[in-house]
């Protein structure tokens, strides 16, 4: 434990908190596969990884990171067996009803990117209770992308676009790509500055397509279940050593 610590605070010392990314980003991926490693079902390792999404969240906030998103599941999460999707829904209604009160008490705010409506009716409700509960929050905002898929999220809000053209709202010389920010779920955050992907697999799989444009990607080998607080640390470290152009020299 002690050279844990040790190492984590070598790691803090390294932080510069004057270049933080105000928005992170991260797909959480591996579980199933920490588990095999371990011979133990695939829900052991969702289990795991919940501790991981706390500790994460709990972290974000100390260090002052503005914005957290986390892929907590897709739109093409539905494709699997619906044992395990039902596994999934009662870990994320089971992490609201444990930790509301602690996310309250440290100024989280919960948004969720995504479709609700088509969840179940319980997992709806927590949800609702969790945002009316946090709204006022202003600490770190906890962005739960649930029942997400990017490519939806841009057909959504060509939609609304379209639907507000028709009613007159907007005109289309107002059609830019600050506008499109403002029907997109992050609607008034900013844009990711680091995604974070566990588990070796080098894709984005369909997450803030439109929101990442610029963003700066860490991959690692480790999976969800293992990324630590010290995992962390060190996504930072090698974000603060990126050279950001946005396209410029
Ligand atoms: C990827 O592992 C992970 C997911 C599909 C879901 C992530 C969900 C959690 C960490 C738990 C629930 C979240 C909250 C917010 C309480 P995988 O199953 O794809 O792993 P594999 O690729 O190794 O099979």
């Amino acid at each position: 434990m002690i050279s844990i610590n040790k190492s984590i605070n070598n790691l803090k010392k390294k932080l510069d908190h004057n270049n933080l990314p105000k928005h992170i980003a991260i797909i959480m991926d591996g579980n199933g596969r920490w588990a095999k490693k371990k011979l133990l079902p695939r829900s052991a390792g969702h289990r795991e990884g919940v501790k991981r999404v706390r500790e994460i969240v709990e972290e974000c906030g100390n260090i002052g990171i503005d914005f957290l998103t986390i892929y907590a599941f897709s739109t093409e999460n539905w494709n699997r067996p619906k044992d395990e999707v039902n596994y999934l829904m009662s870990l994320l209604i089971e992490f609201l009803n444990k930790e509301l009160e602690t996310l309250h008490k440290n100024n989280v705010k919960i948004n969720v990117l995504g479709e609700i409506d088509a969840l179940e009716e319980n997992v709806q409700d927590e949800i609702k209770k969790a945002l009316i509960k946090t709204k006022n929050n202003s600490k770190l905002t906890l962005n739960i992308a649930l029942n997400y898929g990017g490519r939806k999220e841009i057909a959504l809000s060509l939609k609304h676009i379209i639907k507000d053209l028709n009613k007159g709202n907007i005109s289309i010389e107002e059609v830019d790509e600050n506008l499109i920010n403002d029907y997109l779920y992050t609607k008034g955050q900013p844009d990711p500055d680091l995604l974070i992907r566990t588990s070796g697999e080098l894709r984005i799989s369909n997450f803030l397509i439109y929101q990442l444009a610029y963003t700066e990607f860490y991959f690692t080998n480790v999976n969800w279940p293992d990324f630590k607080k010290k995992n962390l640390y060190k996504a930072l470290i090698e974000y603060q050593q990126r050279n950001r152009r946005f396209g410029g020299l």
